[in-house]
């Protein structure tokens, strides 16, 4: 997730899209860059390889003039923060500039092939194909050969680009990733969200998914990438500010589980096959080597640790490999059996979390083969694994991970079919159902974000509770754990997770008409042992809020209150309840009116012991 805006308009570019990426710079901010065109053969371009601050010292310092520009702020998925990767990229005369947020599965072919013409790269980024395919498409019509352009690209893209062959006309276009296009008096915009030009103007255009726009002095054009014209659909927001920042959400924790289905989609992006073949850019260990493999070691604290619980039970289930969700902060003060037959996963979506490092620090040295599983590209965890497997669910600002957490479970799926598939462990149509299932979690979990009215109104009835347990078997024990997590973090509710087997052994007793408890009844292989729980639950009056899959009516009269779940497989399961729980706790925690992004005695990244 990058930050993209371009400006066109009777007034100096420059401030205008300085300002803008200031205010995009919550969608990634490890490097950042400007063209502007100054005449029709030069267009002035500053980069920076930090923040947006660094970025609009050096443009003040010798500040362009022109009227028509794009600017970036990146969030890295293909190569490092450098001067070098950061955006705008240009053809091979520097005359198109692009700006690009999303992803390009097919650029590897794609720059093969436009190196094979004589085209010559300069980043080790996926955008930097586009403007070498508009340059060479480029027939006379630059509108054209954008389009010809897009239509060669996989994956999801917004762009916002010119060209000095063209000195009056600004293109955008997007599939899979947002783009706006701001309509102002003889200014026009087109920026990632709404925040980038809320000042400028509340008129704003959307543009529909393979939608492009032409916009020249006379206006904005808008047309499918097929090339038929699209009548534009113009609407009025009225957010300020702060509240365009958050997409128009409340809260940055609501907005990011609304990003869920497509951080989910980016995470899978180019790494799974329709054979299965599962393949990770950043971490390229061979088939040699992850077969020499005996055993699995995850790491993880807080979040992660449940994540890491959930690569541990389908590792061992897939891949057939003994492996073991760790608590890095114990770890790395025993003596771990660990060498050079272990994989060490180091699960943090930070990357600086302290104990995690030094648990990752403790593996390297036993020998074992690391990868780092980061949201954050060159964190430490990035620099110092061999591998990395980046979430690329673009930044998370509210201190409660949501949409990160799906990003890691979803990687441990794809790391456990990646073992599996060296060890011929599953059979081909498993493979098949696993991929489906993938595919379909982005919609999956739509239909769970559908039912937030009705989560809402569960949350409020449970609020007035001070105590909750969690309870889950198999997959959902960990979703369990993650549930009550979500909940004391943000609402300062007690509650702790357990498994269904252990609330026998000790909190039955806590349990009384005012202690409820959440009981993760979807189907699984455990579904029955589940709901023998939910009965022993209700003989000790405790109120159960059971979450259940569509048609099952076996809890029906027992359970307090019901969830009714879309039907989902086991893995899915585990993604469809977290989201739920998630929803949960923010609406427990705004009825309680605490500070939901911000809650108190905790940090997002904890980079001391
Ligand atoms: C803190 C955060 C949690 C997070 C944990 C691990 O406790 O508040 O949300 O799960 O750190 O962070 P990491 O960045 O390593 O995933």
């Amino acid at each position: 997730m990058c930050g993209i805006i371009g400006y066109l308009g009777d007034k100096q570019a420059a401030p205008i899209l300085m300002d803008g990426l200031k205010r995009l710079e919550y969608r990634g901010y490890d490097s950042a860059g400007v063209a502007v065109l100054e005449t029709s053969i030069h267009s002035s371009l500053t980069k920076s390889e930090r923040k947006v601050d660094d970025l609009i010292a050096k443009i003040k310092a010798n500040e362009p003039t022109g009227h028509l520009g794009i600017g970036h702020t990146r969030w890295a998925t293909h190569g490092k923060p450098t001067i070098v990767n950061a955006h705008p990229h240009s053809d091979c005369y520097a005359r198109i500039m692009v700006v690009h947020n999303g992803i390009i599965e097919n650029f590897a072919e794609l720059k093969a092939e436009l190196e094979g013409k004589g085209h010559e790269f300069t980043s080790e980024t996926d955008s930097e194909v586009i403007p070498h395919l508009v340059e060479d498409l480029y027939k006379g019509d630059l509108v054209t050969a954008v389009r010809q352009a897009l239509q060669k690209v996989r994956g999801a893209y917004a762009v916002a680009l010119y060209s000095h062959d063209d000195p009056e006309l600004l293109i955008g276009a997007r599939l899979n990733a947002p783009l706006v296009v701001g309509l102002g008096e003889s200014e026009w915009f087109v920026a990632s969200d709404i925040t980038a030009i809320i000042p400028y103007t509340k008129r704003v255009l959307v543009l529909g998914e393979g939608e492009m726009v032409a916009i020249s002095p006379v206006g904005p054009v808008v047309s499918s990438l097929d090339g038929v014209a699209v009548d534009p659909k113009i609407v009025h927001v009225d957010w300020d500010v702060s509240q365009a920042q958050k997409g128009g959400f409340d809260h940055f924790m609501l907005k990011e589980i609304q990003e869920s289905p497509e951080a989910a989609a980016n995470v899978l992006r180019g790494r799974i096959g329709d054979d299965g073949a599962v393949h990770f850019n950043e971490f390229e260990a061979s088939d040699a080597e992850l077969e020499r493999i005996r055993n699995v070691k995850l790491l993880g604290m807080g979040t992660s640790l449940h994540a890491a619980m959930i690569g541990e039970y389908v590792i061992e289930d897939w891949a057939g490999i003994p492996a073991k969700a760790d608590d890095a902060s114990e770890f790395r003060y025993r003596r771990p059996l660990v060498g050079e037959d272990t994989l060490a996963v180091v699960i943090t979506q930070s990357g600086e979390t302290a104990d995690t490092i030094m648990g990752m620090r403790q593996a390297l040295e036993r020998g074992a083969l690391t990868v780092a599983v980061t949201n954050v590209v060159a964190s430490s965890a990035a620099r110092e694994a061999q591998g990395v497997i980046y979430l690329q669910a673009g930044p998370e600002i509210s201190v409660a991970s949501t949409k990160t957490f799906i990003c890691h479970v979803i990687s441990q799926y794809l790391l456990a079919m990646r073992l599996a598939e060296v060890r011929h462990r599953l059979p081909q149509e498993r493979v098949a159902e696993l991929v489906a299932t993938l595919r379909g979690l982005p919609e999956a979990i739509r239909s769970v974000l559908a039912l937030e009215p009705r989560i809402k109104e569960l949350a409020q009835k449970y609020s007035r509770y001070s105590n909750f347990i969690f309870v889950g078997r198999g997959i959902n024990y960990p979703v369990a754990l993650e549930g009550a997590l979500k909940l004391k973090e943000i609402s300062y509710v007690h509650a702790e997770g357990t498994s269904g087997g252990t609330l026998k052994h000790g909190a039955i007793a806590l349990l009384d008409e005012q202690f409820p408890v959440v009981a993760i009844c979807t189907e699984s292989p455990v579904r029955e042992k589940m709901v023998s729980n939910v009965h022993e639950m209700a003989a000790r009056d405790a109120p159960a809020l059971a979450l259940v899959t569509e048609g099952d009516r076996s809890l029906d009269g027992i359970a307090a209150d019901l969830l009714v779940m879309p039907p989902a497989d086991e893995p899915a399961s585990a993604i469809l309840n977290t989201v739920a729980l998630q929803l949960f706790a923010y609406h427990v925690a705004v009825a309680l009116g605490t500070d939901v992004d911000q809650p108190r005695n905790l940090a997002k990244s904890v980079t001391v012991e």
